[in-house]
């Protein structure tokens, strides 16, 4: 075994060179959420099962699908992965990789990425470290870090290099959740232009369009692009879930449900991370927005059981947690609980966050649905600073801020609540949940002229 350049110059200890060059496929196809990923990740591990960078992906993989018994699966390789990169004699990058991987096992997330950052210095073309980066970035909660890991690299890339396009998309989340949306969308629409297949950077301009509220300029977009992005793995259907968003807030709620069968919910026995997020917050929204939902929770409630002991990540425990809340399992729901009073103990970057925010969502989330309402304001309330280090992104945490809200004015608590809601009226002027809600408020509190404006500046927002 020797090492092998791959087409952009990146050196793999493998068997031959055609491992180098299936690791960068494998590569862009990973940024590319393409859906025969796995397929080639197989192909390469086959075709060359010693090679130190195909088995670390193994692991990685493993890792990214983020629930309890695929992390022991990456423990397993991580465990054998540490003397094989001695006995292959691995280069220093790769050497950083089985690390990375290590300690990603270990629940040391800031760990992981500092390796990551690390290996970027000196090779600023490793596209799986930077990737890799960009996912655990978005998980600490802080935009500025997925901003700012790109712009380090940007500029030592060729704009050539086939996954330039992808860089410009990642850049453009990290600035739109840094809440710099001009130049946001400037970046995002370069790479979408460049490759429209590029589903991240479809969502980069989604999220924009998003938080400056342009909502039909927002299901314009996705739609537009439609045939693009629906190519790609299960990420489509957060696609989906972003054009529900839209159509939230104009009220067109037929709609959301139709998508919510026909796309968010249609491979959630896949057990993907994300589309359980999707599906939980949009029902609870839906709820929050007086829609009838049926018994959609239960399909929810099915999955989630399996997920009562995950320990990876705090943001993706509590959309389990909403589905066994809300779907009525309160057995599953408490051990879940208990599950994270328990990882909010232990010696690990999520588990910290549990200890600062997560455990008092998730208690709280448990107190809203179950109409007591003041003990879940007396949790949520003084954690809401602090909600971003959950991670995700300011769209899909926004959820528990309005949760927040939704349980502030059915607590009878009227001033609180008109505060609260104001106060989301400062950043959601376009919001006819907000306004609707907002004037219910003030007219409670007989403030009848105000309670009206507020009534018209809801309809208006109905066709934003
Ligand atoms: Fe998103």
């Amino acid at each position: 075994m020797k090492e092998h350049d791959d087409p952009h110059g990146l050196a793999f200890t493998a068997s031959s060179p055609e491992s180098a060059e299936k690791f960068a496929q494998l590569t862009s196809s990973y940024m590319g959420f393409r859906p025969e990923t796995g397929a080639v990740l197989k192909d390469l591990v086959q075709s060359d099962p010693d090679m130190p960078m195909a088995q670390c992906a193994k692991g990685y993989f493993a890792k990214l699908i983020g629930s309890a018994n695929h992390s022991e699966r990456a423990e397993r390789i991580s465990a054998s992965l540490d003397t094989h990169v001695e006995k292959v004699g691995a280069n220093a990058r790769e050497k950083m990789h089985a690390a990375a991987l290590s300690a990603w096992c270990t629940g040391a997330l800031e760990k992981t990425t500092q390796i990551w950052e690390d290996i970027l210095l000196d090779h600023p073309n490793d596209g799986m470290a930077l990737r890799l980066a960009h996912f655990t970035h978005f998980y600490s909660g802080d935009g500025r870090q997925m901003r700012d890991s790109m712009a380090r690299i940007l500029p030592l890339w060729s704009e050539y290099h086939p996954d330039y396009g992808f860089l410009q998309g990642m850049y453009a989340f990290g600035l739109e959740e840094s809440g710099e949306y001009e130049k946001a969308e400037k970046f995002g629409r370069m790479a979408v232009e460049r490759n429209p297949r590029d589903a991240w950077s479809v969502h980069s301009v989604a999220h924009v369009l998003e938080m400056t509220e342009r909502h039909q300029e927002g299901i314009e977009w996705v739609h537009g692009l439609e045939n693009d992005w629906s190519t790609v793995n299960n990420f489509r259907f957060h696609l989906y879930w972003h054009k529900c968003l839209y159509h939230l807030e104009r009220g067109e709620f037929d709609i959301v449900l139709q998508i919510y069968d026909a796309q968010i919910v249609s491979d959630i026995e896949s057990d993907f991370y994300l589309d359980i997020c999707n599906a939980s917050s949009l029902l609870w929204r839906l709820e929050m927005f007086g829609v009838e939902i049926g018994d959609r929770w239960a399909k929810l409630v099915e999955v989630s059981t399996k997920h009562v002991h995950d320990t990876d990540l705090i943001f993706v425990s509590l959309h389990y947690l909403m589905a066994l809340i809300a779907g009525g399992d309160k057995a599953a729901a408490t051990k879940m609980i208990d599950n994270i009073r328990q990882w909010s103990r232990l010696d690990a970057t999520q588990a910290k966050i549990c200890a600062d925010v997560g455990l008092a969502l998730a208690e709280g989330l448990y107190h809203a649905r179950n109409h007591d309402f003041e003990k879940a304001i007396r949790l949520m309330e003084p954690v809401r600073y602090a909600m971003d280090r959950i991670g995700g992104s300011k769209a899909q945490r926004d959820v528990f801020h309005m949760i927040l809200l939704d349980a502030t004015k059915a607590s009878g608590d009227a001033l609180r609540a008109r505060g609260l809601f104001a106060e989301r009226l400062g950043h959601k002027v376009h919001s006819s949940w907000t306004w609707k809600n907002y004037s219910g408020i003030l007219e409670a509190l007989g403030s009848d002229t105000l309670a009206k404006e507020a009534a018209n500046n809801a309809a208006a927002a109905l066709v934003q």
